[in-house]
């Protein structure tokens, strides 16, 4: 065990402190937009494998390089035009691209691939953070290996207090669900690897050619290594409930009374199930998919939580909407991996 030193005020003089720790080789927790980071410096080999043991992450799956600025990629990546239109588009911000790297990366942080995923947070914290740093920040998510990723400071301490030098507290992460990574090909193609908050549609609007790779056929390798682990799994089952909103009620009512579960519903269900309350968290209004998103892996966190003092043999929630359009490509992600994909059709 380490000890952690816990940064509670964030202010300059704790980030130049966080800066120090992650440059002499040690591991830091930082907030950003989209997730907490767990960060070493990308140019210190032992560092980064240092990154993979504190979260038990498989050496095969890459870490993201963040930056406090789109051209510090230079250094370390090849940069394309393609690369600066889409930073000037959506740099600072929750994007990730997939470039190929330099030889100063060392091959601990790629995994041994011949890619880079560079990443500049939007957060006013992680930004000054990079910046103060001095050197290109390799992190992955600050979760254990398999765990829903962290989006409030108490869920780092949770799992990696202990196992980090620092952790820099930076309140709720706005979006609450991990970049969109995106694989650049030539001049005027990208593949979304990862969905996320910038989605297709605006990836469109600068770049002529956007697909997507992350459903996965049967049989088929990933682009992203990252996609054939198990993720964000809490840890009682979850199950994806498939059909009109009523027969949702029904099913989760009648399983209520027979089996200890949680239901993740929406704000509108607080009436139907205001005997049971203590029984359902809510993940916002039922169109405000912002909200969804940015309270999902805490709820996920909330019921392993729950679980710790009560038997729980389930957690419900409703099927993703399949639109397609804006946030629910990365909900339904996300809701599906960490449901092992059971939808139960009910009617
Ligand atoms: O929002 C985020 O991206 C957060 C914050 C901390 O920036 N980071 C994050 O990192 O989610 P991580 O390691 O948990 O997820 C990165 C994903 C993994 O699925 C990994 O396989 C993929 O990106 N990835 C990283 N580098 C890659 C590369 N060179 N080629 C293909 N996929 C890559
Ligand atoms: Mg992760």
């Amino acid at each position: 065990m380490k000890e952690t030193v816990l940064f509670k005020r964030a202010d300059e003089n704790e980030l130049i402190s966080a800066a120090n720790i992650l440059r002499e080789g040690g591991l830091v927790i930082f907030p950003t937009e989209t997730v907490y980071g767990l960060g070493a410096n990308a140019y210190d080999e032992k560092a980064a494998y240092n990154v993979f043991e504190a979260k038990g992450r498989p050496h095969d799956n890459p870490l993201i390089v963040h930056v406090a600025d789109p051209a510090d990629a230079e250094t370390f990546a090849v940069t394309t035009k393609l690369y600066y239109r889409l930073a000037r588009a959506f740099m600072p911000g929750p994007l990730t691209l997939i470039i190929e790297k330099k030889h100063n990366i060392p091959d601990e942080v790629t995994a041994g691939g011949g890619t880079v995923g560079v990443r500049c947070p939007s957060h006013p914290t992680a930004h000054r953070f990079i910046e103060l740093c001095g050197v290109p920040v390799a992190a992955p998510s600050a979760n254990l290996s398999g765990r829903p990723s962290p989006t409030r400071f108490d869920h780092c301490v949770a799992d990696m207090n202990g196992r980090v030098d620092a952790i820099i507290d930076g309140g709720e992460c706005e979006v609450g669900l991990e970049s969109t990574v995106a694989l650049l090909k030539g001049d005027d193609e990208v593949v979304i690897l990862r969905p996320g908050a910038v989605t297709a549609e605006a990836l469109s609007c600068v770049c002529s050619r956007v697909s997507s790779a992350f459903e996965l056929k049967e049989g088929e390798r990933p682009l992203s290594p990252g996609m054939k682990y198990k993720h964000y799994a809490p840890r009682a089952p979850l199950y994806l409930l498939d059909g009109e909103r009523r027969d949702v009620i029904a099913f989760v009512r009648g399983k209520m009374k027979d089996e200890r579960c949680l239901f993740l519903c929406f704000d509108e269900d607080a009436e139907t199930f205001s005997d049971c309350r203590d029984r359902t968290i809510s993940l916002g209004g039922e169109d405000d998919e912002a909200l969804h998103a940015h309270r999902l892996f805490a709820a996920l966190r909330e019921t392993d939580v729950y679980g710790e003092t009560h038997t729980l043999d389930a957690i419900y929630t409703y099927s993703p909407k399949k639109d397609g359009t804006g946030l629910s490509p990365a909900i339904e992600n996300r809701l599906l991996r960490a449901a092992n994909h059971t939808i139960i059709k009910v009617k």
